[in-house]
């Protein structure tokens, strides 16, 4: 096990009717001055920012509402905002959505309080140093950014998509009413749990393997929420179901699935590319990516795939080689139950692409050629092309 520091600050509020004790939880926090920030009007339409504010009036605090991000959060609107309330006294930010709405109150927190530009941070020309008090409405299951410490923004001026990790990305709490995920649409429901999923399978895949908790807390993880997963979309205000992917969801990026090895990513870094590029959505990204991925890279360890197949998937192959595959075309066929598409000509967003678009993609993620990603195999820009042109078809 190698040495980590685990810091998960975020205090979580789980349960149904904790959404009306938002405000509490602010003023209790310190917060008078709320900016309040949410997605294109799922909220709005669900009543979710409704309960929201009565909740901030209630508790006498002011707040201003400031809708319109959008999936793959862009970062022209996150630098707007830090430009129209810096030095407007906000003392408090409030995300009701999920990753997108995060992700964007994680940007306008480094703005208001670092400066501008908002992109330096996420180029790493600037560190994030401070941060304004976070906290979050959760309304999906999906990107764990709710206790995660990163941030992710499309730099849709030069089709890029690049995260920030720091400590001042962990929100002060975050309400968990898993109620709130009833009106998710199924490809929502389907791409949270697949991004669930994959938060857990890329630390999985380390330079080692011999972390006995973490692995059973990992497998742990994925049969709970495979299960839950398939029992949402069948019925989807099953409320069991809906708080065992909620639950997974913080814990499956909260790094405790991860404690002792390295991370891998790769898989995230090839998806961010296909994101960047074809607005596809973020699990999408991620269901297409990993098959050929896994299929590319597990002669490296075997008994690896086996041993997650045989815990989570219950194979039973005895020999290495053959169980590693079966548990590939596991997931994968998790997945393609789920309605998720596993390669290019399934996601509308994409298609089937010339390879001049694939060796850009491979570029992209290989930063033009100045560096490799992973660690269970690191990987090149002939490696990243490879596994484009496998998943084009
Ligand atoms: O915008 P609205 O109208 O709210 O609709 C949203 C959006 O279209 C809808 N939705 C959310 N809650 C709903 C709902 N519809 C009906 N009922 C509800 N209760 O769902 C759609 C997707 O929302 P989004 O916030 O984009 O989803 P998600 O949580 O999957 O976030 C994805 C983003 O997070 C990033 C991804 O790359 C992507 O940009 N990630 C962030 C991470 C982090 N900060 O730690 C880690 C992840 O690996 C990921 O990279
Ligand atoms: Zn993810």
């Amino acid at each position: 096990m190698n040495s980590f520091t685990y810091y998960s600050p975020t205090r979580v509020h789980f349960g149904p009717k904790t959404t009306d004790q938002v405000g509490q939880y602010i003023r209790e926090s310190g917060g008078t001055s709320v900016l309040v920030l949410y997605g294109g009007g799922s909220a709005v339409k669900s009543g979710t920012l409704k309960r929201v504010t009565d909740s901030l009036a209630a508790a006498g605090l002011s707040y201003v509402c400031e809708g319109g991000v959008q999936p793959n959060p862009r970062l022209a609107f996150a630098q707007g905002l830090v430009d129209r309330y810096q030095g407007k006294g906000i003392d408090f930010l409030l995300a009701v959505g999920g990753g997108s709405v995060l992700d964007t109150m994680k940007a306008v927190s480094h703005g208001l309080t670092c400066g501008s530009p908002v992109w330096d941070f996420y180029e790493g020309k600037r560190t994030v140093t401070a941060a304004l008090p976070m906290a979050s409405v959760l309304t999906i299951a999906a990107a764990g950014s709710e206790t995660s410490d990163s941030s992710v923004l499309t730099n849709e001026a030069i089709g890029v998509k690049r995260g920030v990790n720091t400590p001042f990305n962990r929100p002060l709490f975050a309400v968990m009413d898993p109620e709130l995920t009833y009106t998710l649409p199924p490809y929502q429901t389907a791409c949270g749990v697949t991004d669930i999923m994959m938060h857990t399978l890329d630390r999985y895949f380390s330079d080692h393997d011999d972390d006995y908790l973490t692995d059973a807390i990992a497998h742990a993880l994925l049969r709970d929420v495979m299960d839950a997963g398939l029992l949402a979309m069948a019925e989807p205000d099953n409320y069991s179901a809906r708080s065992e992917i909620m639950w997974c969801g913080s814990l499956s990026h909260n790094d405790l699935t991860g404690l002792g090895h390295t991370k891998d990513f790769s898989v995230h870094q090839l998806g961010h590319e296909l994101s960047a590029r074809f607005d596809l959505a973020h699990g999408a990204s991620l269901s297409i990516m990993w098959p050929v991925w896994a299929r590319y890279v597990a002669g490296t360890n075997p008994a690896r795939f086996a041993g997650l197949g045989r815990a989570v998937l219950n194979i039973t192959e005895a020999d290495d080689a053959t169980a590693a595959q079966l548990t590939i075309s596991g997931f994968e066929g998790y997945w393609q139950r789920l309605g998720m598409p596993v390669c290019f000509s399934q996601a509308k967003e994409v298609g089937v692409q010339e390879d001049s678009v694939l060796q850009a993609l491979a570029l992209g993620c290989s930063r033009q050629n100045t560096r490799k990603v992973g660690v269970f195999r690191p990987i090149d820009t002939a490696d990243m092309l490879e596994l484009y042109r496998a998943a084009n078809h």
